[in-house]
């Protein structure tokens, strides 16, 4: 798993510090079987506008690692311990880069009208660890991205904000839904709209993560 980029060079590169001196992250997670694909490419576009605000980011792709979905035994709940019981997978990893993180980004492509599984498997464990141990997340900020061929974007991104309500976590918007249309790796370039669309996100993110931050 790559760490966290740090931006160094020109005044906004060097770093969107806080007042302790801190770093400002995103960490954002791809839940497409696609790895670099149209989900990929357009949380890429987020994470370049926050980069070029000074904001530390990084990219999971869940594709390839494994992540099971959540167990219901309650253990998280029992132990308080910021962790999921499940030892043999990428779940408790994950879940810490959440908490290290100022901000999350949660992308899926559109699968049957709904997230991938993968996507579903850490939000749900995620959810739970959090809140078993007083709201890990509350007051990070939060946004969805969403690829598509053609329809079912919607419930789709209204599954992935689910997260970020339930977990007392703060959504900046975009001048749209944050959807880009595609159907073959790649095809979301030629949608300048939903581009767009993402890089108003990636802005007006950091300009959340500011506000929230000084
Ligand atoms: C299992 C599966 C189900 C899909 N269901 C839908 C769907 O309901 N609606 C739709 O418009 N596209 C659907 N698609 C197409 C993908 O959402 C689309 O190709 C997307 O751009 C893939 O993003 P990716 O390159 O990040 O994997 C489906 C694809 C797969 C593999």
């Amino acid at each position: 798993m790559r760490s966290f980029r740090r931006n160094a060079g020109s005044p906004a590169k060097r770093g969107e510090r806080l007042m302790n001196g801190a770093q400002m992250k995103v960490v954002a997670f791809n839940g497409s079987a696609h790895k670099g694909g149209n989900t990929a490419i357009l949380l890429r576009y987020v994470l370049k506008e926050l980069e070029n605000e000074g904001i530390a980011t990084e990219l999971i792709e869940l594709s390839g690692s494994e992540i099971h979905g959540c167990r219901a035994c309650g253990t998280c709940a029992a132990n308080k311990d910021r962790r999921c019981s499940q030892k043999g997978d990428m779940g408790n990893a994950y879940i810490e880069k959440m908490v290290e993180a100022d901000g999350i980004l949660l992308g899926s492509p559109t699968y049957f009208a709904n997230i991938s599984p993968e996507i579903a498997a850490l939000m749900d464990r995620a959810c739970f660890v959090s809140r078993a141990n007083g709201s890990l997340f509350r007051r990070k900020v939060g946004a969805a991205v969403v690829a598509v061929r053609r329809a079912g974007a919607i419930p789709a991104f209204d599954a992935l904000n689910h997260f970020f309500f339930f977990s007392e976590m703060i959504v900046p918007g975009s001048s749209y839904w944050n959807v880009g249309i595609g159907r073959e790796p790649g095809d979301v370039e030629q949608d300048a709209e939903g581009i767009r669309t993402m890089k108003t996100l990636g802005q007006n993110m950091a300009w959340l993560l500011k506000k929230l931050k000084n």
